[in-house]
């Protein structure tokens, strides 16, 4: 009886450490809204990839994410010719680096936009808080910040990223597209942030069902080695 309540409980401490701790979904006083991401959709990804490159690297970097880094994660899984396509001349070892230089960016923003590579990690609700950021410009109930700067889910709500998906001024018919859009850039974005991720989760399964295994194969032992003893 013992043995197997200290088993159990091993067991019960494995699975917490292989699930890992839950995701606070929280902002700054607001609720965030829940973007639908899967790190392991192939298609979410790459479509995320595309609105990276084609709007965020305009004026963000993600410098720890190389080109290569886009053929070898199996994720992504891109071919060699749509890397070529994408870096141009620049080495197949370097980071995403945007061409706006901080001075520029500093003169037309008043700040230098953040890396990107860890963003998702760095922020309270990851991809929920960039889904929301991405979807959150609105006009100020107040009327105090000026159209464009106003973000219901920014701290402070003064945000000096201009709308990057036109969101405030879309068309019905656009939200759609729009939420997908920033859907699939918080999928990558959540998935750069830890691109091991899904290696560990599939390596903790392994490692939970190998002791739910040793669990009854070392009862059915202890069931065995403790029948002929009379009690
Ligand atoms: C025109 C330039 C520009 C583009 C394009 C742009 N950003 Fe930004 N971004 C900024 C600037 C400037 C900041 C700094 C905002 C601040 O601190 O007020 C920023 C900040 C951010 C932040 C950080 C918010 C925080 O909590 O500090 C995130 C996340 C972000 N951008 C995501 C994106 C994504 C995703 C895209 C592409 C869909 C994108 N940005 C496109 C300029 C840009």
């Amino acid at each position: 009886m013992k043995l197997k309540s200290i088993l159990f409980a091993g067991l019960m401490a494995a699975s917490l450490v292989a699930v890992g701790p839950a995701q606070a979904s929280e902002g700054h006083g607001v609720e965030l809204k829940h973007a639908k991401v899967d790190t392991t959709d192939r298609e979410q990804l790459r479509r995320g990839l595309t609105v990276f490159t084609e709007v965020c690297m305009g004026c963000h970097s993600a410098k720890y994410v190389t080109y290569k880094n886009l053929m070898d994660y199996p994720e992504l899984a891109l071919s060699r010719e749509e890397v070529d396509e994408l870096r141009g001349d620049k080495p197949l070892t370097a980071g995403l680096i945007t061409d706006l230089s901080p001075e520029d960016a500093e003169v037309s923003y008043g700040k230098v936009p953040p890396d990107l590579s860890v963003m998702a990690n760095a922020r309270r609700g990851g991809a929920d808080y960039i889904y929301s950021i991405l979807t959150g410009f609105e006009h100020d109930p107040e009327g105090k910040i000026p159209d464009g700067n106003y973000n219901l889910y920014f701290p402070g709500n003064r945000i000096a990223m201009p709308d990057p998906l036109s969101w405030l001024d879309h068309d019905e018919a656009d939200t759609e597209m729009l939420e997908q859009q920033a859907q699939d850039v918080a999928a990558f974005l959540a998935f750069i942030a830890d691109p091991h991720q899904n290696e560990r989760r599939a390596l903790g399964f392994w490692v939970v069902g190998f002791l739910i295994v040793l669990t009854i194969v070392l009862y059915l032992l202890k069931k065995a080695v403790w029948a002929d003893v009379k009690h």
